[in-house]
């Protein structure tokens, strides 16, 4: 048998998507402020702006979206999904909710007060944002060895626990309501935390009695790099390998729009018998019912079903080609990417793509731009335009740590030559890359400034566009 890794499905309804010319696209693109999530997903060719609900569900998952129970209260799609995800983390108490931020929201609004610091490997956009407007302070911990784009290292997710223990010292136990732990770190580029550091990390949490949760989002994706990449873990099933990493924690945030293979949907979960409860009042008042949470019966339904299929070896394996082929065919081009290439997608280094665009004048979003103006993909910049910031003291605006383009590949959607297209395309940008310039935000918010931010480009952006 040839060991070429194929999709591990067929294809049973098929969505048309548009071809549009670069003239309509420059239009586009300008209409849009050159924000790229103010396009309509009419005129995205290739939409790699998101893994998050943008999957395809199996036939199996459409099958349990007939079975889904809309009774208000103990629906049997409720017991399936409890029982699903008990299994796989095993914690004690389930809090169903419409996706990950809502999870995240009614923990950090319960635990986190003003004075409050949350260390992680890695806070996602939405889960700083949640700590941060209870007053508290969100701080990443990455493990040196995340911070160089160009650098492989196996688990470039790692958090630094030198630096996590120095956090407590400084501070002492009570600023410190929780740590977290974001298995694979999206922020950090995808990149998987070992075990050895899940590990590592609840040790230190368990000795200062602060409590560690895991924003689970992409678990079976973290669960499988340690399968391939950690000692002593070949042999066992992924599975058995989630269990483990749940078992070092005290909870998790889940948005099942990820690994759990749904559109919509996520949960809270955690051993704290009062905690639970008091997040349960604030969960009838704002996402619904303790046995539906945020969520219809049919998606309660799909996601038991997806967090079983999530763990299916045949499509982990092929899961983590494709964005394995994406990233090794942009590096033959020689295109800077951070390597490895991560779980859920493969970020471009747009510093080093772009070296002559200093980060204040936001490289990864030119690159976003020059993407879509070239093949009709939509990729998303997570650099200074999703990160920098104003510093409190003088005003200035502090550029981010790194500037990454993310090309996120959505589960089961794209075939092979459609991700040959997104190499050609940017095989394309890489060729002229000396002639691109840098942007300007002309408009924002002062929170999550990039999904409405206006931008202006400081070079003539298309002018090669006929
Ligand atoms: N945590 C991580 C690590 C995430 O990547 C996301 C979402 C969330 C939490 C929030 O979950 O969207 O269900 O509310 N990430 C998406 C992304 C949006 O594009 O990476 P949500």
């Amino acid at each position: 048998m040839p060991d070429r890794i194929i999709e591990p499905f067929r294809i049973k309804v098929v969505e048309p998507i548009r071809m549009t010319g670069p003239a309509e696209r420059l239009r586009a693109l300008e209409a849009a402020g050159y924000n790229v999530f103010k396009l309509p997903a009419a005129d995205v060719l290739i939409d790699l702006l998101t893994d998050s609900g943008t999957g395809a569900m199996s036939s199996e998952q459409w099958a349990a979206v007939m079975r889904g129970d809309e009774s208000y209260a103990g629906s049997q799609s409720w017991y399936r999904f409890e029982a699903a995800v008990k299994g796989i983390f095993g914690f004690k108490h389930v809090i169903p909710t419409h996706q990950g931020r809502a999870a995240e929201r009614i923990l950090f609004s319960t635990v986190c007060r003003p004075g409050h610091v949350v260390p992680s490997n890695g806070h996602f956009d939405t889960t700083r944002a949640n700590i941060e407007i209870t007053g508290a302070e969100a701080r990443d911990l990455p493990a040196p060895q995340g911070l160089v784009a160009s650098e492989p290292h196996p688990f470039k997710g790692n958090m630094d626990v030198e630096a996590l223990r120095a956090l407590i010292d400084e501070l002492g136990p009570e600023r410190i309501p929780l740590c977290m732990l974001t298995v694979t770190n999206n922020t950090g580029g995808g990149q998987p935390v070992s075990m050895a550091n899940i590990r590592q990390v609840s040790q230190v949490c368990r000795e200062a009695g602060i409590p560690l949760y895991i924003d689970a989002c992409r678990f079976a994706e973290n669960a499988y790099f340690i399968k391939l990449r950690e000692e002593g873990y070949q042999d066992t099933p992924v599975r058995e390998i989630a269990r483990e990493m749940f078992s070092y924690a005290d909870g998790c945030t889940m948005s099942a729009k990820k690994d759990g293979l749904a559109n919509i949907g996520g949960f809270l979960a955690t051993n704290d018998d009062a905690l639970a409860e008091q997040e349960e009042t604030l969960l009838i008042l704002t996402e619904g019912f303790p046995t539906y949470g945020g969520m219809a019966g049919r998606d309660l339904d799909a996601i038991a079903v997806g967090l079983e299929e999530v763990l299916h070896e045949d499509y982990l394996q092929y899961r983590i080609e494709v964005s394995r082929y994406l990233g090794e065919h942009l590096t033959r081009i020689g295109i800077p990417i951070m390597q490895p290439p991560g779980g859920h997608a493969v970020y471009i280094d747009a510093a080093a793509f772009l070296p002559h665009v200093p980060p204040l004048q936001l490289p990864g979003q030119s690159l976003v731009a020059e993407l879509y103006l070239a093949g009709g993909i939509r990729a998303v910049e997570v650099g200074t335009v999703m990160f920098g910031h104003p510093d409190p003291e003088t005003g200035e605006e502090v550029p981010a740590r790194m500037e990454l383009v993310r090309l996120a590949i959505p589960r089961r959607v794209y075939t092979k030559s459609q991700i040959d297209y997104v190499i050609d395309t940017a095989e394309e940008v890489w060729a002229r890359r000396e002639r691109i310039g840098g942007f300007r935000i002309v408009e924002q918010k002062p929170v999550l400034r990039h999904f409405a931010a206006r931008f202006e480009p400081l070079y003539p952006l298309g002018q090669e566009v006929p």
